[in-house]
């Protein structure tokens, strides 16, 4: 059997958090360099990169079976099958021993090597065998100055500041997927931002798993943000994520000083129990979660407040999950991720605590939760009605082509009829809202 064409074909499909967007992004880019081309339809290519997320057990499954579907297509021609990301750098060892599909693997520290892993293993499939190869070394240095992502078309830019973690929250692989936390050379990320906007994109949104262990000879994240949004050209920037134990006031300052940067925080909060905080190891306490969260609305009365919470942590009680509960009802989030507990391998949980809270009990505080947020978000959304928010047009709606979506500076989606009136990705309207559900702002 013959390929087709002469420059291979990849198609890339990318699983997980934005990190992992922003890395498939310099994958394009690394590759693209090479020769190789890109291609959506995946029954054309000659490699399918699955880039892979390991956050929780549903994120595997998810992949293992996109995995068993490449089988098939595998057994009908030649395919070169690659596995990246977080999934990668983790389950070395089942997906090479159990998954014989797999040529090549590699973590994210080791993506400039994926252009000859590639290539070599294109070309033993050509003359008729299997060459597999892995790269999974995570570095301390690695933060791919130098490569110019090939983005994703859209109004946002992706751009990643920091690499790794080094917070070691007991029940997260993320430092053990990622590796050490490293920052990225301010220069080499303005370069990025100037050629984002260069490139058309409208806003930024700065990427890290704790933007505030930022640090670059004398620059800190808030001096980074200020000088991403003097960027000329961009309208807006946003960033992802802070962690609560170190927010400086001079960050919440910078947000409330800056024009271009948007009021929106999201501040996971995990859990609500002071005993349960501790286990997680996130060095904060409920109260002192609670006196961030009100010195940030002192100073940004307007902001959008989002979090992440997980349910059913080892050992969470009812009067555990009451604290959370509690918490959800005082902080009054714009918005919440409710996640179930699940146990990664190799984590400080799994080696120290027992996962013994039952997945029906972890279920039901998730609902418990989401019913509740789902009604706060409601009332915080009612509230908009009568007001005229600034939004940035990002595509067609979803649902109906003759609707309009963008989102305001806090974040929250705008659906509106298009009508006659100018429709241009990319530029900021104002809309006044008049009506609103728990996930949709309707403009008129
Ligand atoms: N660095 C980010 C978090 C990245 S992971 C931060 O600290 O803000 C995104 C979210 O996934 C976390 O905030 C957490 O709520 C959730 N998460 C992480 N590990 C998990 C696990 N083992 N089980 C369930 N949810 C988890
Ligand atoms: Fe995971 Fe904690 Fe690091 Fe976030 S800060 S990536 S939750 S270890
Ligand atoms: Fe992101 Fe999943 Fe890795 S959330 S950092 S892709 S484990």
């Amino acid at each position: 059997m013959t390929r087709k064409s002469p420059a291979p074909q990849v198609h890339i499909e990318t699983f997980g958090c934005q990190m992992n967007e922003s890395d498939s992004e310099l994958v394009r880019s690394m590759l693209k360099r090479e020769g190789f081309t890109f291609t959506e339809d995946r029954e054309r290519a000659d490699v399918v990169l699955v880039n892979t997320c390991a956050i929780r057990e549903n994120a595997h499954n998810k992949i293992y079976a996109r995995l068993s579907e490449l089988k098939g297509l595998k057994k009908q021609r030649p395919l070169v099958v690659g596995v990246l990301g977080c999934m990668a750098q983790n389950l070395k060892d089942e997906l090479t021993e159990k998954e014989p599909l797999v040529d090549v693997l590699a973590g994210p520290d080791a993506y400039r090597q994926l252009p000859l892993l590639l290539s070599t293993a294109l070309a033993s499939q050509e003359q008729g065998f299997s060459k597999k190869g892995f790269a999974l070394d995570l570095s301390e240095y690695e933060t791919y100055d130098g490569i110019l992502p090939d983005r994703n078309s859209g109004v946002n830019a992706w751009v990643t500041v920091m690499r790794g973690c080094d917070n070691f929250c007991s029940f997260c692989v993320v430092p053990y997927t990622r590796g050490r936390e490293r920052s990225r050379d301010p220069e080499a990320i303005r370069l990025e931002a100037r050629d984002a906007a260069a490139g058309g994109f409208r806003q930024i949104t700065l990427l890290g798993q704790n933007v505030n262990s930022y640090r670059y000879g004398e620059w800190d994240f808030a001096r980074l943000i200020c000088a991403v949004a003097d960027t000329p050209g961009i309208d807006r920037v946003r960033f992802t994520s802070p962690h609560p134990k170190d927010f400086p006031p001079a960050l919440i300052e910078a947000i409330a000083a800056h024009p271009k940067i948007c009021k929106h925080i999201h501040l996971p909060l995990q859990a609500g129990s002071d005993r349960i905080l501790d286990l997680m190891g996130r060095t904060y306490t409920g109260n002192e979660y609670l006196a961030l969260v009100e010195r940030i609305r002192r100073t940004l009365p307007d902001v959008v407040l989002t979090t992440d919470i997980i349910c059913g942590f080892c050992s969470e009680s009812d009067d555990d999950f009451q604290d959370t509960y509690r918490m959800v009802e005082r902080v009054q989030f714009d918005s919440a991720y409710i996640f179930k507990y699940s146990e990664r391998k190799n984590t400080i949980a799994a080696r120290k605590y027992v996962d013994d809270v039952p997945d029906h009990v972890k279920g039901a505080r998730v609902s418990k939760l989401v019913e509740i947020q789902r009604r706060i978000t409601l009332e915080r959304n009612l509230k908009y009605i009568g007001k005229d928010v600034e939004v940035l047009i990002e595509r067609e709606a979803t649902r109906s082509s003759t609707q309009g979506m963008g989102k305001t500076n806090g974040n929250v989606t705008v659906v509106w009829d298009k009508g006659t009136s100018l429709f241009e990705p990319g530029t900021l309207i104002t809309k006044r809202i008049f009506d609103a559900s728990a996930a949709t702002l309707y403009g008129e």
